[in-house]
């Protein structure tokens, strides 16, 4: 049976990074709403209760009943979770003189305890609460202080709170968040919770995952048909390599060009894809969408008219496929976690292929619905993908079309795509050397680095090196159409239009900062832009974050 940590959300920012540091142990984790923990699930080794935007105090705090899982296995409470954990077993939480926010050093740590084994005094952890925890329930042992905050970690070895605990499992409660990379022995603490107490075999792996779906596939699917829609992104290139290998040419994939691609781009994915063994049609159905664009404006028009032409195109392929059963689509676990939603404050957009045509009566298949974006990007690489096709960066189903300010025009199109390709090759091509916190940033994130010393243990000392283009979210250029300026080249005055350049960071597109790009790069790729590229004579760089700007323009 394959084991699972449960993690309970209280509508944290961070709950989906723990979900990420477990199963980064190579232990399979869910994230459930706070008052969803399942019942009777013998799978589950462990519970993990989350942060939350509430206070115990409010009235609309969210709870859960404690005898659900206390006394019967390991639970770890973080920040909300520890203060839920004192409030409901008789300690006290109060509002703190002033809001702890930020880095702090844990003064005295209990290296004895088996939660911190390993950790170091002084371990530099993140506060980020507005409560405090001034008196933990009675038999419990604090087991960690900051300087601010006595009861920083405490424990109690065999909380017994029903008549259904089996045997004596321990309570854990942290108020600063491991999850975040600030926290320096924040993944060895969870190590320990997950591996050494709750027993995780760890067997949780790229590999596995890879052998078991293919598996389970293989049963799903028998000898049925699937149809897949590729868009050149990661996550459906992955889902197409894995039913490849489950069905082989019983796939049929749909790559559709709209004709709004990157440079090269819908050549470059059809010879990747083949490259790979996959059934692909390419459809080059771009003089369609230019006719249906022409003249048109307005953004959201824009964007309907080519979700409506996609479908159509798409469709009329699919159709062709008489026999098929399935459509395989690329969902991936955060496109799903249901909690996202519990406080209100997150509204996820999700973009599928939608409206295929009743008749066909497909079923839906979704092989990476179980899997974070860094998972994804993992088992592309177990199933020996390019890495340039697992590393790419987020583009809009639209594409260059919400990135052209005014109408759409083949010529357009052109000079914008030019003028990115030279964007996006320098964002590659440029190295950064990072060290100490910002190396363990990008770590911490997943990103494909390469060391320049030996590793270190927790990557407190690490250099490394990575390419702009890996150390962000998303890059590309956007055509101001509708605006020209003057300018100057040799003895020609020029009126001609702006290109504004835009790189954000983030870790899942719901908020970005625009990325602090070196100077140097940014004035050889606009010196290099305005050169090269007929039609611009100027390069502006966004620095706008989201909110309240978002990522695209348009
Ligand atoms: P915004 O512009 O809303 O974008 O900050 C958030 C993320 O979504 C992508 N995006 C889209 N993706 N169809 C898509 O498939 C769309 O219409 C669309 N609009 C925005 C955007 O590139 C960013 O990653």
């Amino acid at each position: 049976m394959q084991q699972k940590i449960i993690i309970l959300d209280f509508g944290s920012q961070t709950t989906q990074l723990i979900g990420r540091r477990v199963r980064e142990l190579d232990t399979f984790c869910e994230i459930l709403p706070y008052n969803k923990f399942p019942k009777d699930d013998p799978s589950v080794i462990g519970v993990i209760l989350s942060g939350s935007p509430y206070s115990v105090h409010d009235p609309e705090a969210f709870k859960v009943d404690l005898t659900q899982f206390v006394g019967r296995m390991p639970v770890l409470g973080i920040c909300y979770g520890a203060q839920f954990i004192s409030h409901t077993l008789g300690g006290r939480v109060e509002k703190a003189d002033s809001r702890e926010y930020g880095r702090a050093h844990l003064e005295t740590v209990d290296t004895d305890n088996p939660l911190f084994r390993g950790f170091d005094q002084h371990s530099q952890v993140w506060m980020s609460h507005g409560d405090t925890i001034t008196a933990i329930p009675e038999g419990f042992k604090v087991i960690g202080s900051t300087a601010d905050v006595k009861n920083a970690a405490f424990w109690s070895a065999d909380t017994d709170l029903s008549s259904l605990s089996t045997h004596p499992s321990p309570l854990f409660a942290v108020q600063f968040h491991p999850e975040v990379f600030h926290t320096v022995q924040g993944s060895l603490m969870l190590k320990n919770f997950v591996v050494d107490i709750c027993g995780s075999r760890q067997e949780w792996s790229a590999a596995s995952f890879v052998d078991t779906t293919v598996a389970e596939l293989k049963q799903q699917l028998g000898s049925d048909r699937v149809i897949l829609g590729l868009s050149g992104g990661v996550d459906s290139s992955v889902a197409a390599v894995l039913l490849n290998r489950a069905v082989g040419d019983r796939l049929t994939c749909i790559f559709v060009d709209h004709g709004m691609l990157r440079k090269n781009e819908f050549q470059q994915v059809m010879d990747d894809y083949k490259g790979l063994g996959l059934n692909v049609i390419g459809v080059d159905a771009s003089d369609k969408f230019f006719a249906d664009l022409a003249g048109v404006s307005d953004p959201e028009k824009k964007r309907k008219i080519i979700g409506r032409d996609f479908v159509e195109v798409f469709n009329e392929e699919a159709k062709k496929i008489t026999d098929a059963r399935w459509l395989a689509q690329g969902t991936i676990y955060p496109d799903r976690i249901e909690s996202l939603n519990i406080t209100g404050k997150v509204i996820k957009s999700h973009h599928n292929v939608g409206g295929l045509p009743k008749e066909m009566q497909l079923q839906l298949c979704e092989p990476l619905k179980w899997l974070f974006k860094d998972e994804v990007r993992r088992v592309g690489r177990q199933l020996g993908m390019p890495e340039h096709l697992i590393t790419r960066h987020p583009f809009p189903g639209p594409g260059l079309a919400v990135r052209i300010l005014g109408d759409i025009t083949r010529e357009k199109v052109r000079v914008l795509q030019d003028a990115d390709d030279i964007y996006i090759r320098g964002l590659r091509e440029y190295k950064v050397k990072l060290s100490g916190e910002e190396a363990r940033k990008v770590l911490a994130a997943g990103v494909p680095v390469t060391f320049l010393n030996d590793q270190t243990a927790n990557h407190s000392n690490d250099q490394i090196e990575v390419s702009l283009y890996d150390q962000i979210w998303q890059a590309g250029a956007i055509l101001l159409s509708t605006v020209r300026s003057v300018g100057v080249m040799g003895d020609e005055r020029t009126y001609e239009n702006p290109v504004a350049l835009r790189a954000v960071t983030s870790s899942d597109a719901m908020t970005a900062d625009w990325a602090h790009l070196p100077y140097d790069f940014m004035a050889k790729v606009s010196n290099e832009i305005i050169n090269k590229v007929r039609g611009v004579n100027r390069v502006c760089y966004d620095i706008s974050s989201k909110p309240p700007a978002t990522i695209e323009w348009e």
